[in-house]
């Protein structure tokens, strides 16, 4: 096989250029070789290393010869690349016969090439130096000839089936092997140099004589000295590619694929070298600030990473405030406009918007507060200080007026209407929770009253003393009143209590504990359309997020309100100290009871006595919550872990013991209770909102419980529904009998195990009572004093106000069968209201225009 000089001289040169830099984009190498040499049978020590030429075949003394060369395939081609075809040329310079197929076989073992330069025509080889192969040896050692590395077998080790053949005729020719053997040879010697060993070449020779002489790469005609023509397909060049959110793909060179930036040829992804991306990065700050940086940056800042190309404008940082550094507001006492604060009193108490610092680093927020002079209001309101039989009186007065000083004629926040009476108006009613009052002051939700309009109620105070409340109860937006701020403290009392020696004065102190979220301009964040529940992300205590307050060294007496829309609280002392808890809401137990923790769904208060007499001046003690939200739900979930530390000072306080018995309780009995009614607390679905929450499914102008006047009833609450509820009745302080869980999964309610009484700090007069999810809780109560339509419901006032709020109605006993079974309609309704009017004789109610 002839090969043209015009493109040999071509591969030549491309060849010389290859051993010098290995190229990337060619796809044909011309390879010289890296060694070769003769091994002769004859003499286990013969080689031909250096020499000009290297033989295959019998010398005329029938000794075989063997050829060997090997070309360094990994130092000429790209590792990775695919070898698609192979071509070795040899120029045969000298043979006594003709034609002749010479074979190519693997070798399987590393071999060299020393300096032994066979003289003449080479044919009888040499002494071999260090390093030659031989027909016995594969490196030979002059030092040391018998312990040379050897070959397995003489001659060569090497693959039985040759790669390639060829017929090798007349001298003074160029031959070409070229097959799929050698292919898969030189893609192996490419894939794993360390095999590289080359080939072994052998004449098939028969008669002596029968030989052929090739050129070596040592010829002094380089033209004629051996090649490899490889043709191969490089790798695909590849580049890293790095899009806008940081992420890394590695595509094709170059780079056209590339959405983002192309990071050039032979870049990779391991590791990413693409820039981090920016996001929005909320800091923990008052003004819920706002900065686009890496996450890494916006960790180091102590934010939270809002996710990669995420931006400012489309971000809402939430207000982050630190805590303990403001001190606890405590409450005024409202001052009445005749009479004297805890006698008989007429209080104007007006209902305004107003201005308010609810925490060191936030701007003034927009709040609803009640109001006991001709201007101002604060939010909590001030606490009205009673009698037990010392009646007072209050003029609420809805006064809230834009920033203009114009009355509001909407409402501050987003009024959703899907809630049963929602309407987008600043209507308010107030509400005595607690109050043992007639219907027509009780704040009945329909009888709200707009701004520049008031109302009188008169409040008996005929019942025992308590830790009352008064706050908002405007149908359908009482969650929304109330979040505004409309909340106070209504403190009945009377000498027995009195004559206790309970702290008092500067050591009686009520902490109304509620939720709230800020907007970074310090206004309230509440929901535009309704939800099942709200959690804000603060916890205030009158008013201010998280405060402190400086105690003395002794006892103090707190009123705690459960003040929240949704939230419960799981209350405990940082120091581990515990609670002594002596009422309810309703007032005194009958003795002290020990709690280490307490817990306060929302409407609920525990009247508790810490003792701080034990601290040593300096000393912080928190008062920690650990209700998951909602509740009871999963620990840890929703939880906001502070409420507010205590300071303890270098002074006295009080220390007086506890009296270790309170006031006696009359215990309502079961057998006294004329009827038993069942309220099933679930969830439906609502068209307008989605879900409702409902009472034995009916809503609040569905008035099906008619209590005959003096009756005694045990009224039963069956939760199921995944949440605690904390149920409320008005006019009444009822006992919780007992609690018992059921399972439902038949079908039908299937009470669990017996019912267990409640525990010591929950047996006294309770208003509202936690049900926890399939749970029945019984309460008993006595319906007196006042007929008239109260509501009942959820104190959850998500839930209250769409629509776990239904009203009972208070009748006179010999009337009360046959209207309530008989008639439900106006007819009806009218006689009840009848009837109230000729009862309620104490109290009045009027709407007029400021
Ligand atoms: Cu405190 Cu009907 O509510
Ligand atoms: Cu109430
Ligand atoms: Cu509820």
């Amino acid at each position: 096989m002839d090969t043209k000089n015009g493109a040999w001289v071509a591969v030549v040169t491309s060849s010389i250029l290859a051993l010098c830099t290995v190229p990337v984009s060619a796809d044909v190498v011309a390879i010289g070789a890296s060694h070769d040499n003769t091994m002769f049978e004859e003499d286990s020590i013969l080689s031909n290393g250096a020499g000009e030429f290297f033989f295959t075949g019998l010398t005329r003394d029938t000794v075989l010869r063997r050829g060997l060369i090997a070309f360094d395939v990994a130092g000429a081609i790209p590792a990775g690349s695919t070898v698609n075809s192979v071509t070795l040329t040899l120029y045969m310079s000298r043979t006594k016969t003709g034609d002749m197929d010479v074979d190519l076989h693997k070798v399987q073992a590393a071999w060299g090439e020393g300096t032994s330069h066979a003289s003449g025509e080479e044919g009888g080889g040499d002494a071999a130096t260090n390093g030659d192969a031989t027909w016995m040896y594969r490196l030979f050692d002059e030092n040391d000839p018998p312990n040379s590395p050897a070959w397995t077998t003489p001659g060569g080790d090497y693959a039985p089936t040759p790669s390639g053949t060829a017929v090798v005729g007349n001298r003074m020719a160029f031959y070409s092997w070229s097959s799929a053997g050698m292919v898969t040879d030189v893609q192996a010697w490419l894939d794993t140099p360390g095999t590289n060993y080359g080939w072994i070449v052998i004449g098939n020779a028969v008669d002596d004589r029968d030989t052929k002489r090739f050129n070596t790469h040592e010829n002094t005609d380089t033209a004629t000295r051996p090649e490899l023509v490889v043709d191969f397909t490089p790798p695909a060049l590849t580049g890293a590619c790095c899009a806008a959110d940081g992420t890394c793909t590695v595509v094709l060179d170059p780079g056209t694929n590339c959405t983002g930036t192309y990071q050039g040829a032979g870049t990779d992804c391991t590791p990413n070298p693409c820039p981090e991306p920016d996001g929005a990065c909320c800091l923990p700050d008052a003004s819920g600030t706002c900065v686009e940086t890496t996450a890494t940056d916006c960790a180091a800042q102590g934010g939270t990473f809002q996710g990669d190309l995420t931006t400012c404008g489309g971000a809402t940082c939430p207000v982050v405030l630190e805590p303990f550094v403001d001190p606890l507001p405590l409450p005024a006492v409202a001052q009445p406009i005749t009479g004297t604060p805890g006698g008989a009193a007429t209080y104007d108490l007006a209902i305004r918007q107003v201005q308010q610092q609810l925490h060191r680093d936030l701007p003034p927020t927009t709040v609803w507060g009640y109001g006991d002079g001709p201007t101002g209001a604060a939010y909590p309101g001030p606490t009205l200080e009673t009698t037990t039989g010392e009646p007072i009186t209050v003029n609420w007065i809805n006064d809230l007026r834009d920033g203009g000083g114009a009355l509001r004629t909407d409402h501050y926040l987003n009024v959703d209407l899907c809630p049963h009476g929602a309407v987008n108006l600043p209507k308010i009613v107030v509400h005595l929770h607690g109050g043992h009052v007639p219907a027509a002051v009780d704040g009945y939700p329909e009888a709200t009253f707009l701004p520049g309009e008031q109302v009188t109620y008169d409040y008996p105070n005929n019942q025992l003393p308590g830790t009352l409340w008064y706050h908002d109860h405007a149908l359908g937006i009482t969650r929304l009143n109330v979040y505004m701020g409309l909340a106070g403290f209504y403190l009945v009392r009377d000498a027995v209590e009195a004559a206790l020696g309970l702290p008092s004065g500067e050591f009686e102190v009520a902490l109304a504990v509620q939720d709230r979220t800020f907007n970074p301009d310090g206004s309230l964040s509440y929901p535009a359309t309704w939800q099942d529940h709200f959690f804000g992300d603060t916890i205030l205590v009158n008013g201010k997020v998280w405060p402190y307050f400086n105690v003395k060294q002794g006892k103090y007496r707190f009123r705690l309100l459960g003040g929240s829309s949704s939230r419960t609280y799981h209350l405990t002392l940082s120091t581990g100290d515990p609670f002594v808890q002596i009422g309810t809401e309703g007032g005194l137990l009958p003795a002290p009871v020990t709690v280490s923790s307490i817990t306060l769904p929302p409407g609920e208060r525990a009247d508790v006595i810490i003792d701080f007499a034990g601290h040593a001046p300096g000393t912080q003690i928190d008062l920690l919550n650990s209700a998951p939200a909602p509740y009871p739900g999963t620990p840890g979930v929703g939880v906001i872990p502070d409420v507010m530390r205590f300071i303890v000072q270098d002074q006295p306080g009080h220390t007086d013991a506890i009296p270790s018995t309170l006031r006696a309780m009359e215990v309502l009995d079961e057998l006294d209770a004329t009827e038993t009614r069942d309220f099933v607390l679930e969830k439906g679905s609502d068209p307008c909102s989605g879900q409702v929450w409902l009472i034995n499914g009916l809503g609040w102008d569905d008035v099906t419980e008619f209590p005959e006047l003096g009756a005694t009833e045990v009224w039963r609450f069956i939760n199921q529904s995944g949440n605690m509820h904390p149920m409320h009745m008005h006019l009444v302080f009822f006992q919780v009998l007992d609690r018992q869980a059921f399972d439902d999964s038949s079908g039908s309610i299937v009470p669990i195990g017996s019912p267990m009484p409640p525990p010591p700090e929950e047996a006294g007069w309770k208003d509202t009572v936690k049900v926890a999810p399939n749970e029945i809780v019984r309460v008993i109560a006595r319906f007196e004093d006042y007929t008239g339509k109260y509501p009942y419901h959820c104190h959850i006032l998500e839930h209250e106000d769409h629509e776990m709020m239904r009203q009972f109605q208070v009748v006179c006993p010999a009337a009360a069968a046959i209207p309530a079974v008989t008639f439900k309609g106006v007819l009806a309704l009218i006689f009840f209201l009848a009837v109230t009017g000729a009862i309620v004789v104490r109290s009045r109610s009027t709407a007029r225009t400021v």
